[in-house]
């Protein structure tokens, strides 16, 4: 990709196998501090606490904003991880589960450029996003906002999405830290969390949107261990500011901060701004009660100058002094005509959206090459999910519904669809051409009359989808979080009677996360079946184009597809009253998803990094080698490390460059077998010593190689130290384990081609 020069924070280019490079962001970094310093020590106490504190009186443009500063304009702080919220002539673009399903660093980083571009067009300064909770729990509400279950993948698309919204000047915010990982109670839920998990899982994606320079990050509403989010002085100051080195701002979420006295633990930036979500005239935490603060000299003027350095130094690390565009919308109001402008901002920005939905679905079954789709004579779909909702793409407020095409699941993590293309609308242009013969059926309930209408058609297309989102809003009885992982709307049945009456039957499931899909799944009429995740407002195009073939699936599942829930073995805590905290103790440590599954032999429906092509791959030649040394600076670190010495501690001892540069160098080759062109996603799953209580298998890198017919590629990827560490809970530092390491490359986290010892 070609990045635009607005930002003085020049990305390095895309590496597509792995972490190659460090960027070092510290001298542009420094300069930002420098221009920072400078503007607040020309401030009084009142305009440096109006730096840190959210404005919740009209006019309110953006969902979080604030008011400007001496000559300064304030900052507009603007949902959501998929595109910009409550606007119009905006892209909603693929879903965070979506794009992580394509394994595709490019794209990952390519949606965030645009994305990026978008909210700068709409003069937001900081993009609410991205989202990288971390899928603990399969039913959690706002899984489908953030990368699946594996910190690996969701760090580098989280790394990726940070570069790409910051190429074009448009500062990240990386959230929620940490531990927010179901909806039911989310405000009155302790996290209890031990230090190892903590820092192997949940922290680590955090880690990689530093890494890329993200100049905020948002506290999440929860507890962790006893202590709320944004007044926790372990998670905020300890691990965020000081071991990760985070030399940006943390903003609370809105309403999550509880105290004053949160400056002390680590907050900076108060949002909205009031203490309560909904209620402006209750008053601000901070405002007059943080001057009263600083004053009285609870807390110091030192501390005070340091937050609002720092969100100056975010706004400087981007270059926003330089001409950035003014707020043109009113997120509450589409029809303020004073604010609104109607800027469109959408370009060309479809096109990649239709292709992360393309890359994005995952072929799970195809049976006898039933797909792609050969100028089929007669075709029907069946669902609701083929074809448009009763109420248009945008009827139900933050998408909190489920009729027709399901493109995003529901809450603040959505955005307005300028349109939405149904799969219906899709296949009939491309029926038209084929002189195939279409018709549908979308009375879910109405199985039997669904078995009649496919009985004789050359192929039968089941269209159906699961939805979730944010606790706000209860769909069909789901607060948020799904009550099950069944599939909606009848789903289950309609299959099976359509597969009862028709030996062609294609599933094609729009699902927020992973669905029990045990009672059809081997069906023998079931000959192909497609996750076609939550794919935005080209869902329909992206899922023809992967029907018929012009796309070669290459997704993968961002997570593992259980036969049964209880295989999941970590569920959603439930009950609680309003006067207790729940607790959700973490005790399954590193072992949930695919590392449960692993660890305790259990089978899965589909496995994590699993997914179909329409052509075969064939693996050779491991070489697994140690990289010469890089920076003879580092030597004396590097020796200890590989002696078994933990890291030393200090701030950014867990972002320091020789932790994270290339190490160990993975080389072997790729070879299309079939006869189709396709992209093959091989993935490096590391295997840690004996003893060292880590999973099994562990994803350490992974890359997307696109083959012509019998074209063979070296593939080469790199781990750094980092990624052959545990987290050493007496020295706090990280180390290497005492014992032997070997990894694999194959095609899924069970699909292992390759395998050999690791040098080290
Ligand atoms: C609450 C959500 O948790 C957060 O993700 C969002 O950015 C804010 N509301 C603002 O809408």
């Amino acid at each position: 990709p070609v990045f635009p020069s607005y930002s003085p924070l020049y990305p390095p280019p895309v590496e597509n196998s792995g972490s190659q490079i460090v960027p070092d962001f510290s001298d542009a970094w420094d300069v930002a501090f420098a221009k920072a310093e400078a503007f607040v020590s020309g401030l009084t106490l009142e305009q440096k606490v109006n730096i840190t504190t959210g404005e919740y009186q009209e006019p309110i443009l953006c969902v979080g904003n604030i008011a400007p500063v001496a000559d300064w304009p304030g900052l507009c702080l603007q949902d959501s991880p998929l595109g910009v919220r409550d606007t119009d002539f905006n892209t909603l673009f693929p879903a965070g589960i979506t794009v992580a399903a394509t394994f595709n660093r490019t794209m990952m980083r390519l949606r965030g450029l645009e994305m990026g571009q978008e909210f700068r067009g709409k003069g937001v300064n900081v993009a609410l996003g991205p989202m990288m909770n971390m899928g603990r729990v399969a039913q959690g509400g706002r899984n489908w906002e953030g990368f699946g279950t594996d910190a690996f993948l969701s760090g580098e698309a989280a790394y990726e999405t940070v570069l790409g919204l910051q190429s074009v000047g448009v500062q990240a915010c990386a959230k929620h830290y940490v531990d927010y990982e179901q909806e039911y109670k989310r405000t009155q839920e302790s996290s209890n969390v031990d230090d190892r998990t903590q820092h192997e899982i949940y922290q680590k994606p955090f880690l990689r949107a530093v890494m890329a320079g993200s100049a905020s990050v948002m506290c999440s509403y929860n507890m962790i261990n006893d202590t709320y989010a944004c007044e926790n002085d372990r998670t905020l100051n300890q691990l965020l500011k000081g071991e990760i080195g985070f030399r940006g701002y943390v903003m609370s979420d809105w309403g999550a901060q509880m105290s004053t006295l949160s400056a002390v633990a680590g907050l900076d930036m108060t949002m909205a701004g009031g203490i309560h979500l909904s209620t402006p005239d209750g008053g601000s935490w901070w405002g007059p009660n943080l001057t009263a603060f600083v004053d009285n000299g609870t807390i110091s003027m030192a501390r005070m100058d340091d937050m609002a350095t720092r969100i100056m130094a975010g706004y400087y690390l981007l270059g926003q002094d330089n001409n950035y565009p003014n707020v043109s919308f009113n997120a509450s109001s589409l029809y303020d005509t004073v604010h609104d402008k109607h800027i469109d901002v959408q370009a060309d920005h479809y096109k990649l959206v239709r292709e992360i939905g393309g890359a994005g679905a995952v072929l799970l079954k195809n049976t006898d090459g039933a797909l792609p789709l050969n100028k089929p004579r007669s075709i029907i779909l069946v669902g609701s999910d083929a074809g448009n909702g009763a109420m248009g793409a945008n009827g139900y407020s933050d998408r909190g519904g489920d009729d027709g095409i399901l493109g995003v699941g529901w809450g603040s993590g959505t955005a307005n669809y300028p349109y939405l293309v149904s799969p219906a609308a899709a296949i009939q242009e491309r029926a038209r051409l084929d002189g195939s013969s279409l018709t549908n059926w979308y009375l879910d309930w109405d199985t039997e009359g669904a078995a009649s209408a496919v009985e004789q058609v050359d192929v039968a297309i089941v269209f159906v989808n699961s939805d979730s989102g944010e606790g706000y809003i209860t769909v069909d009885g789901n607060w948020g979080d799904r009550d099950n992982l069944t599939l909606w709307h009848n789903a289950d049945n309609l299959i099976q009677a359509v597969a009862a009456a028709n030996n062609n039957t294609i599933v094609v499931a729009h699902s927020v996360g992973p669905s029990i899909i045990d009672s059809w799944a081997e069906n023998p009429n079931v000959t192909g079946i497609i996750w076609a995740n939550v794919a935005g407002q080209e869902a329909g195009n992206a899922i023809t184009d992967v029907l018929y073939g012009a796309v070669n699936p290459s997704g993968r599942l961002p997570y593992t597809i259980a036969k049964a829930l209880e295989d999941y073995g970590v569920f959603l805590i439930l009950g609680g009253d309003n006067d207790t905290i729940l607790s959700i103790p973490y005790t399954e440590g590193l072992f949930y998803d695919y590392r449960r599954f692993d660890q305790y032999n259990i089978t899965p429906r589909y496995e994590f990094g699993f997914g179909l092509s329409y052509t075969t791959f064939e693996y050779y030649n491991l070489a697994v080698s140690v990289l010469p040394q890089y920076d003879p600076t580092d030597l004396a670190l590097e020796a200890a490390w590989e002696a078994g010495v933990p890291t030393p501690q200090g701030e950014g001892s867990s972002t320091a460059f020789w932790l994270h540069r290339p190490y160990v160098q993975v080389q072997f080759e790729v070879q299309n077998t079939g006869a189709l062109a396709g992209t093959e996603i091989p993935q490096v799953y590391v295997h840690f010593p004996t003893g060292s209580g880590e999973p099994p298998s562990l994803l350490k890198g992974f890359d997307a190689i696109y083959l012509e017919p019998g074209e063979v590629q070296t593939v080469t990827i790199t781990i750094p130290r980092y990624e052959l560490s545990i987290w050493d809970i007496i020295a706090q530092g990280w180390s290497k384990p005492e014992g032997s390491f070997t990894l694999s490359v194959g095609a899924s986290s069970r699909d292992f081609r390759l395998t050999g010892p690791i040098p080290i």
